[in-house]
């Protein structure tokens, strides 16, 4: 099957294999789009160590845990996540995440959104369809 064609299934009526579709990409700290609705965008990430402190103005994020394990620090309070485990972070609040080992988690937040928010970083990446 071609890229296009693939992406073409994966995007419009296809099931997406999380497993199928982390095997595609080694990448850290660049989310992958594999899916979206109603103007929200499902993506994978690979995360490792830690990432920049910030905040998206106009948009709730949420984490989704599915391998290795995710601390979400906000101002007075950290948020432990293990797979099988989500938070939404509301829109203003700074988060920062950061990834004990390899973490394979899954966003689910408005198309369009920047993985740095606010922040303009060395981290700052573009999101591309896997
Ligand atoms: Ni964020």
């Amino acid at each position: 099957m071609s890229t296009e064609a693939k992406h073409a299934s994966t995007m419009n009526h296809g099931k997406v294999s999380l497993a199928e579709a982390f095997a595609q990409f080694d990448e850290q700290w660049s989310p992958k789009l594999v899916g979206e609705l109603n103007g929200q965008h499902v993506k994978l990430a690979k995360l490792e160590g830690e990432f920049v402190r910030h905040r998206h103005d106009d948009a709730d994020e949420l984490f989704l845990v599915l391998n290795g394990h995710l601390d979400i620090e906000l101002d007075e309070e950290t948020v432990a996540l293990d797979p099988g485990e989500f938070v939404v972070v509301p829109r203003g609040v700074e988060h920062r995440p950061v990834a004990d080992g390899e973490t394979e988690v899954l966003l689910f937040e408005p198309a369009g959104t920047e993985n740095t928010g606010n922040v303009d970083s060395e981290r700052t990446a573009d999101v591309e369809r896997l």
